[in-house]
């Protein structure tokens, strides 16, 4: 079961918006709140080019993580000749502490399935894929059912709402590890290929799904498209940020609570953080660690960053898995993106040299860094590093994973610096008996690097 943190009464709705509503079991009371209103409104007003325009116009971008415009790939898949396309909705949720995607599809698989079927409209596809996590039973439970009901009523089937346009929506169980959310990967799985990442560009939008053009999104992004159908992008673009207009789920997580929230993008971090709760009488913020296992650490003092894709970027971290997870002043940062990184590590999967030779390496001076075994010159290696891993990425995982360590390090260099140079964790949370000081704390040099 989900836990829905309260929001604001100010605060818009636009994917949880039927929460109340409608019974996520009963298509009729979705229509009755508007379920489908936008499907009807491409088909039988709009059309395939005008749908993408008015998605253009709305300046709708993907909630994956990376905030890519999404009309930009459904023209791309639209105009890329073929004999057929495809639309893969990416519900997988990667991200193993976040239970967004799944939590919208249980609470409303109407608006997936319609998003997903404007979607096929518009570029001419006809076959979508729900892609969800094989354990994610209830989701998948109500996806199959509200597709069953959405077909008996002609809203998607052969001849969906007598447009003369085939719309076939499956629902794909699929289990893996993390990177199997990364778009290349999921394609693969849903061709039952073992998966690796591709190099992009070709992206997915002219050769995805059995090489043919597919419009790939996470599910909260086709979930936003029925709204902007129905209400118009001068009405979406009122809600949100400029650049990024419109709600995004997060799963903010702190000391004393979690659970899933819709935010305006654009929400200054302090707000979306207060949603848990101020921290317990006698503790402060320390630290925000935003975007799930690759995701970065902001101080307190980054609060009035907006949560949306520009702005967390500029701040050195990023939307990624709608992860917000509040760390207190009892917790050590270095530890924090030691975890992470191991994490990230772990989970690289070892096609390109650079990335799995490289994030091991990082892995191990976040490790060294706690348990008193640093070198002299770990922290420009680390940086050298960093910097090696970004430039040479394969996929989007490389050129993220090395956020943890690098924003803890521009943004807690004294805690750092703590660990590296005088064996202390200030916090007492890495082991004190095994932290002594580095060794020399000299200029690092490609020496350094080989040996490492
Ligand atoms: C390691 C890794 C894991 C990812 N996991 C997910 C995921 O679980 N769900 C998701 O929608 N996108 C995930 N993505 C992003 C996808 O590759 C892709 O950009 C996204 O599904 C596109 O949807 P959008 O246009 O709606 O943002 C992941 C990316 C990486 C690098
Ligand atoms: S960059 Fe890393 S995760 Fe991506 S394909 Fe290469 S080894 Fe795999």
């Amino acid at each position: 079961m989900t836990t829905f943190l309260t929001t604001p009464a100010a605060w818009p709705s636009i994917l949880l918006a039927r929460r109340d509503a409608a019974d996520p079991t009963d298509l009729a009371s979705a229509v009755r709140a508007g379920a489908f209103g936008g499907l009807t409104k491409a088909m039988r007003e709009l059309g395939p080019a005008a749908t993408i325009g008015l998605l253009e116009e709305a300046g709708l971008r993907g909630r994956g993580g990376s905030g890519h415009l999404a009309a930009e790939k459904w023209r791309a898949a639209a105009r890329t000749p073929a004999k057929a396309r495809y639309v893969v909705a990416n519900g997988y949720g990667a991200d193993p502490s976040v239970a967004t995607d799944r939590a919208l599809l249980e609470t409303d698989p109407y608006a997936v399935i319609e998003g997903a079927a404007i979607a096929a409209f518009a570029t001419g596809a006809e076959e979508v894929h729900i892609a969800v996590r094989a354990g994610a039973t209830e989701a998948i439970a109500r996806l199959e059912a509200a597709i069953v009901a959405a077909l008996e009523a002609g809203f998607i089937g052969d001849d969906a709402l007598e447009s003369g346009s085939r719309i076939e929506i499956l629902v794909r169980p699929v289990q893996g590890a993390y990177m199997l959310g990364e778009e290349t990967v999921l394609l693969k799985a849903l061709e039952s290929k073992r998966g690796q990442p591709e190099q992009r560009p070709p992206h997915p939008s002219t050769k995805g799904l059995y090489g043919r053009p597919t419009v790939v999104h996470n599910v909260q992004t086709l979930a936003v498209v029925p709204y902007i159908l129905r209400h118009g992008a001068a009405a979406f673009r009122k809600i949100g940020d400029p650049d990024a207009p419109g709600t995004i789920l997060v799963e903010v997580r702190g000391p004393d609570g979690a659970g899933v929230a819709e935010v305006p993008l654009g929400t200054p971090l302090r707000d979306v953080i207060a949603l848990v709760g101020a921290p317990a009488r006698g503790r402060k913020v320390k630290a925000v660690v935003i975007g799930g296992p690759s995701g970065g650490i902001l101080p307190a003092s980054q609060l009035r960053t907006p949560y949306s894709f520009d702005g967390l970027r500029a701040a050195g971290a990023h939307v990624g898995s709608g992860s917000v997870v509040v760390a207190d002043d009892r917790a050590c940062v270095v530890d924090l993106a030691r975890i992470l990184t191991r994490y990230c590590a772990d989970e690289a999967c070892g096609k390109t040299i650079p990335c799995r030779i490289g994030l091991r390496r990082i892995a191990e001076i976040g490790e060294r860094l706690t348990t008193g075994t640093s070198r002299a010159g770990d922290l420009q290696l680390l940086e050298d590093l960093s910097a090696d891993v970004v430039g040479s990425a394969l996929c989007d995982h490389e050129r993220l994973a090395t956020l943890p360590l690098m924003s803890g390090l521009r943004y807690f260099r004294a805690e750092v610096d703590a660990h590296l140079e005088r064996g202390e964790c200030p916090a007492g949370v890495c082991r004190p008996a095994t932290l002594a000081p580095a060794a020399a704390a000299g200029p690092s040099t490609r020496a350094s690097r080989a040996q490492a």
